[in-house]
């Protein structure tokens, strides 16, 4: 499929339905360009370009020496002198955003709409952002300016091959099939100029085309699409060995990644959309998030619907949106949504901006089959039931806290973590003390016993250890009846990630 007569498609169609006005937001202008120029030669329609540093200019001829005219710079003046042109054209505003929360300039762009049907111009207004006041609006269509698809990306790779290795004495640029296949899949979303930009760095620095690569390119092509806070990459994952217990979820993650991965012999299966992790707070569901994307082997970026509220007053609906296209763009990739509870709890008294969020997100999740979604979640009583129905997410894992077996193995991986030999302790006498305790409780206790450990100038042992376990009051016995209830609702709605 060829996709340049397809961008012409639909920059055609909104030019056949009437619209006056045409709002594009880019970082590709001279791609713009390139469409319009051959557009306004298909049409037979002169075009006309405006920008605050040259002002308004004949673009499809080269016309300066006919100009007869000094250049309309002021954006009131080019728009006038559109308004007295009597042959239908095209016209695009570069960069016209600063402009329009001018009264006399959005007049005249009005009455320019207006009078499309006297004189049928069409104004094309090309910017990095645009957001239209509510009287052009209607007047107004959007085009995007499609993404390159793969085979043309992959073109692309081939021009920045052929050039490396032109300058460096005809080498070739060393990679495989596979790296190669996961590098276009991963410009996937960006612009060309963009895409050929990161393909450039991967193969600059010793002419192939490496796994290592492909790492700063997701880092690189995240930073390209920024999301500001609400969307972040996250440069810290877990390994699945720092987490004790959830032998369950283990499994269960096991048996998708091969999927998630797409390897050969799974093409007939189902994509993975991903989990939902309810259960006892410090039980580890944030730490086992993270270790997801470990396993996978795939970037991990973090929703933050607390931002997603607090930076964007009555934008939260749209940032959701594009911070889930980003993750679209982004995948393979997982995303973690932490304490999702928050961001779409039922009863927020919030003019209906939480359930519309909810509305959007499910939507999303419905669709979605590229993004492995991780949400956590440690209130029940705000998680809205729609999230919990089958097919949003393809499991509910309930996070309980640790068994005895269980906590012994958190007690060996924080000792291990901090430099001690798990051997040195008696781990199942650990275990025994602490009853109840939630992961991030032994984790404390490990902490705490080394601090008593270094005041009393003593190494750590098992006397310091049991000290610091008995002293420790865990949530478990303050929070009894929630964690109880917790408990109940989560039979039969649940799987025990355990
Ligand atoms: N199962 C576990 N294995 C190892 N460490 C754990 C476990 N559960 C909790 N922890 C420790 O406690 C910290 C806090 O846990 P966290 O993942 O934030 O729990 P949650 O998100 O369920 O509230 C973790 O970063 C980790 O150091
Ligand atoms: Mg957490």
């Amino acid at each position: 499929m060829h996709s340049r007569p397809a961008e012409l498609d639909v920059l055609s169609h909104l030019i056949d339905a009437e619209f006056p006005l045409v709002a594009v937001e880019t970082h590709e202008e001279p791609r713009l360009l390139v469409l319009l120029r051959k557009l306004a030669a298909m049409r037979k329609r002169p075009l006309f370009a405006w920008s605050a540093s040259e002002g308004l200019r004949r673009l499809d001829l080269n016309m300066d020496a006919f100009e007869e005219e000094a250049p309309a710079q002021a954006p009131v003046d080019a728009l006038r002198r559109i308004r007295a042109h009597r042959a239908p054209a095209f016209y695009v505003l570069l960069d016209f955003h600063p402009y329009l929360d001018h009264p006399e300039v959005v007049r005249l762009l009005k009455d320019l709409a207006q009078d499309y049907g006297r004189v049928a111009h069409t104004l094309v207004l090309a910017s990095h952002a645009l957001s239209l006041p509510p009287e052009l609006k209607r007047l107004a269509g959007r085009y995007e300016l499609p993404m390159p698809d793969s085979r043309e990306l992959e073109a692309l790779v081939r021009e920045e091959a052929n050039r490396w290795s032109r300058g460096n004495a005809h080498a070739k640029v060393k990679t495989d099939s596979q790296t190669l296949g996961l590098l276009v899949r991963n410009l996937r979303g960006l612009s060309t100029s963009d895409a050929r930009t990161l393909i450039r760095s991967a193969i600059v620095d010793d002419g192939a085309i490496t796994e290592a690569d492909l790492r700063a390119l997701n880092r690189a092509k995240f930073e390209l699409l920024d999301m500001e806070g609400v969307l972040s990459f996250e440069h810290e994952t877990a390994r699945f060995t720092e987490v004790g217990g959830l032998a369950a979820l283990k499994t269960w993650l096991g048996q998708r990644a091969p999927v998630f991965h797409r390897e050969t012999g799974t093409e007939g299966l189902d994509a993975p959309k991903g989990t939902l992790l309810v259960g006892v707070q410090g039980g580890g569901k944030s730490l086992a998030a993270k270790a997801v994307a470990g396993l996978f082997g795939a970037p991990l970026l973090r929703l933050d619907f607390g931002a997603l509220y607090n930076k964007y007053h009555g934008e939260s609906e749209r940032n959701l949106r594009q911070s889930l296209k980003l993750a679209e763009q982004m995948a393979p990739c997982v995303l973690w949504m932490d304490e999702i509870e928050k961001g779409v709890s039922q009863d927020a008294n919030d003019g209906g901006t939480s359930r519309r969020m909810l509305g959007s997100l499910l939507t999303w999740m419905a669709e979605n089959n590229s993004v492995f979604v991780v949400a956590t979640a440690n209130d029940i009583h705000q998680l809205p039931p729609e999230l919990i129905r089958k097919g949003r997410l393809d499991e509910i894992f309930f996070v309980d806290l640790p068994d005895s077996a269980t906590r012994a193995e958190i007690f060996a991986i924080h000792l291990a973590k901090r430099g001690h030999q798990a051997g040195d302790f008696d781990c199942p006498v650990l275990a025994g003390l602490t009853e109840g305790f939630s992961g991030a409780e032994i984790e404390q206790a490990v902490v705490g016993a080394r601090y008593a450990a270094v005041a009393a100038k003593r190494v750590l042992d098992m006397e310091l250890l049991r000290g610091e376990c008995q002293r420790t009051q865990p949530l478990s016995v303050v929070m009894a009846e929630p964690i109880a209830e917790l408990r109940a609702w989560a039979k039969g709605r649940t799987v025990p990630a355990g």
